[in-house]
């Protein structure tokens, strides 16, 4: 999605502050660490913090931090913000003045910003009135193993949150955009095994075996009419098989094969039925060959979900830092997964996109070793994320909405239709 999003795009934070949160990027994005190895980058986090005089504890599901600021009212529960801070494996290529310094690590997935961000709506919320309800700032490790989320909640931290919400830099949509989906934001993400034993044999006489590549192969092929033969159009859905390993020799009718694959959803009730369906055909394509087929499937991360009364207020938040013009929908549905589904699988909240895209790099995707963004965009995160404490709490708390009435613009695309 290209074009202006906004005729009167102005950076929202004033220029020390939005200096202060690039150089903190910058310094991230230098010295990036793997998940559940960011030592270094929560430290930073830490005195930054101890700078604005929030307090916060440490150590939460390895390097994870979660400051807490006062509001008016505790009785129902935190407003959380959350960033990720890990890096990825990744030898970086972008040639940046500010390029990693640690081999074969990078912040290749703005993870660098999302927590700069994060800094830069702390400042605001601090400087500013009185918060309504009490505001939880979760720097979540690990997020790319997809267990971090996962961690942070059992170490029982967000237990008195009420809201949660998050963000992600894109690079599929232009500065000064925030993009605001009703519904699936990411897929949920899972993997599955499949075991083959047939009866090997000599090539010359496969009437004496059961070909576990022959199997295989009609497996495979059978696997892919779920998709396109028994789930709605309308859903995205997946299901890939990766790996298909078989056989010893070109003479020898191989006894044994594995398949590997990957399955994804947007809703999960589609979730639920992939992975029946996968079971259902292993074990008729094991019936109709007389071989035996185990199959198992190990679930991840679910589909991220933004139910909508969270949206509106994720919506309102971002309406009032870019406006109109600049609130989107997702054009796209995003195949990838995200951990913070596993918050929202027990806490009501919203997860959102900032526009970054960088003229002349948008053929760089996240997870690329030449990944960059537009710095500017840590700026229009913050005031999000500021903005969306105190709509967010004045909802929980049943206070009025300030002056903001009702001229959210409406999702520009419709995703659900009828049945
Ligand atoms: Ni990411």
């Amino acid at each position: 999605m290209k074009g202006s999003p906004s005729s009167n795009l102005r950076q929202p934070l004033e220029k020390e502050l939005y200096e202060k949160i690039v150089r903190f990027r910058r310094d991230l994005h230098q010295h990036p660490e793997l998940s559940w190895h960011e030592g270094r980058t929560a430290g930073k986090i830490a005195a930054a913090l101890d700078d604005l005089g929030i307090s916060y504890e440490a150590g939460i599901a390895g390097n994870g931090i979660v400051a807490t600021l006062p509001g008016r009212d505790a009785s129902r529960g935190a407003i959380a913000l959350r960033a990720d801070i890990d890096a990825l494996p990744i030898h970086e290529e972008t040639g940046l003045p500010f390029a990693s310094r640690n081999d074969g690590v990078m912040h290749a997935c703005g993870h660098d910003g999302h927590t700069s961000i994060l800094l830069g709506a702390a400042s605001l919320l601090v400087a500013g009135h009185e918060l309504p309800a009490p505001v939880k700032l979760v720097f979540q490790p690990a997020e790319e193993t997809g267990a971090g989320a996962s961690a942070v909640i059992e170490t029982g931290v967000v237990d008195d949150v009420a809201l949660i919400f998050g963000g992600h830099i894109d690079r599929h949509y232009p500065l000064g955009t925030i993009i605001v989906t009703d519904g699936a934001v990411n897929a949920s993400s899972d993997s599955f095994s499949i075991s083959i034993s047939g009866k090997g044999g000599h090539g010359g006489r496969p009437h004496e075996t059961v070909d576990a590549v022959v199997v295989g192969s009609l497996l495979i092929i059978a696997l892919q009419t779920i998709v396109s033969r028994e789930v709605n159009p309308a859903h995205p859905s997946v299901v890939s098989v990766g790996t298909f390993r078989s056989g010893t020799a070109s003479n020898v009718i191989a006894d044994h094969a594995e398949l590997t694959g990957t399955i994804r959803a947007q809703d999960p009730e589609v979730r639920l039925h992939l992975h029946r369906s996968i079971q259902r055909i292993s074990a008729a394509v094991a019936q109709l060959h007389g071989a035996l087929i185990e199959t198992s499937i190990s679930e991840g991360t679910p589909p991220l979900i933004n139910p909508p009364a969270m949206a509106a207020l994720a919506r309102e938040a971002a309406f009032e830092v870019v406006g109109q013009d600049g609130v989107r929908a997702m054009v796209v549905a995003n195949m990838g997964a995200e951990d913070f589904a596993y918050y929202l699988e027990r806490i009501p909240g919203a997860y959102v996109r900032f526009g970054t895209v960088v003229e002349g790099h948008e053929v760089w995707p996240a997870h690329s070793s030449r990944f960059d963004f537009d710095e500017r965009t840590l700026g229009f995160g913050a005031a999000y994320y500021a903005a969306l404490a105190r709509i967010a709490g004045r909802h929980l708390v049943g206070m009025p909405p300030n002056d903001v009435e009702c001229r959210m613009p409406p999702d520009r695309e419709t995703r659900k239709g009828p049945e």
